[in-house]
């Protein structure tokens, strides 16, 4: 099987292998973009207790720098950001070095936005060590913090040189933190490749289980398909938005939870593309089956499946609709959302019929779906 992914953007091209055992053999591969046998690693303390000392044998000879930052969203943060430029100046990383990203998404986009600002812009190198980092938010060159305004609402694209996706670390996870991963997953067979969707009907609860050549092939796949639609838009002037299936019902529910661990991203990411379909089915896009067939894998797969799986109460149907309209993707006050005309045909939807967007909210708040 091949392992590299090549995502295609001309001079800024980069491959993206994805492998059990990466981090073991992590110098031989980033060797050959250094200038000097030297990098910074940015990692949080959680990974850097798991993964710090494989990767340090693993870039065997190269010197290695770290920077160990508090886990979880909060890092993602002017504060952090800060140190973190700092960190990076007082260690004398030059124009020509390379910063290693280590850890999940909060430290990819950090560790990748303190790359576009510092000295104008250093190279660096994701080693994304959660599933949603492999599948998603280390392809493709979204990088940021949050501000009060909202989530990454501060950033810059900048692409990494290399990534790194060592499947193996995947077993480090906790089951919750995997699935929630595992949503990001789904969303790319729902938005534009049915074979991968029924493959993951197959094969999702053994990969779930542990099967690390199902999990390769898992990541591979997505991967390939993120690559695919990254080098065609690699500014969301279009199909990119695709990515962002369910995303807007997420980002609603997750401020209706406080960004609290009642709802983790990956778990909003599978609900809202359950309600995505919903929403389609009703306005007539698509199969009235489709959205139970999604419900049906994210209930095999032991997620939540609906708004009503979220513990403790939320807002109603209107108050999630003014949530949603808060979302990056309204343009001129009108919602856009990622709908479907079937599994694997994903769209942007101008119009969406609000009384049709409510019953389906009000139906997925009663349980009825
Ligand atoms: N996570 C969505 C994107 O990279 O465009």
């Amino acid at each position: 099987m091949n392992d590299v992914v090549r995502v295609d953007l001309g001079s800024r091209s980069y491959d993206v292998r994805i492998a059990p055992g990466l981090l073991g053999r992590a110098g031989e591969m980033i060797a050959p973009i250094l200038s000097r046998q030297r990098v910074a690693v940015v990692t949080d303390s959680n990974v850097a207790a798991s993964h710090l000392d494989a990767l340090r044998a693993g870039l065997d000879g190269i010197e290695i720098r770290s920077l160990e930052l508090p886990p979880g969203e909060g890092t993602k943060s002017w504060t952090e950001l800060q140190r973190t430029v700092e960190w990076l100046l007082a260690e004398r990383v030059e124009r020509r070095d390379v910063v290693v990203a280590l850890g999940g998404g909060v430290i990819g986009d950090l560790a990748g936005f303190a790359s576009a600002i510092l000295r104008r812009g250093v190279r660096f190198v994701q080693i994304p060590t959660s599933l949603l980092a492999q599948v998603d938010s280390s392809v493709g060159g979204k990088t940021g913090i949050n501000a009060a305004a909202g989530k990454n609402l501060i950033g810059a694209f900048h692409q990494p040189a290399l990534v790194l996706a060592d499947t193996n670390v995947l077993s480090t996870l906790e089951v919750r933190d995997f699935l929630a991963g595992y949503g990001e997953v789904v969303k790319y067979g729902l938005l534009g490749d049915a074979n991968f969707f029924h493959w993951l009907e197959t094969n999702g609860p053994k990969l779930a289980a542990g099967d690390v050549d199902l999990r390769t092939e898992a990541v591979r796949r997505s991967v390939l398909m993120k690559a695919g639609i990254v080098a065609r838009d690699e500014t969301e002037q279009g199909e990119r938005a695709l990515l962002n299936l369910g995303h807007t019902f997420c980002h609603a529910l997750e401020s209706a939870t406080g960004y609290s661990d009642r709802l983790l991203h990956g778990e909003g990411v599978a609900i809202g593309s359950a309600l995505a379909f919903e929403l389609s089915a009703r306005m007539g896009l698509c199969a009235q089956e489709d959205p139970s067939r999604v419900r049906a894998h994210l209930s095999d797969m032991g997620m939540k499946r609906s708004i009503a799986d979220i513990p403790g109460d939320l807002p109603n149907a209107d108050a999630l609709i003014d949530l949603m309209a808060q979302d990056k993707k309204v343009v001129s006050g009108k919602l856009r959302l990622i709908l479907a005309r079937g599994i694997g045909e994903a769209f942007v939807a101008d119009e969406v019929p609000h009384d049709l967007l409510r019953g389906v909210l009000s139906d997925a708040l009663a349980r009825r779906i």
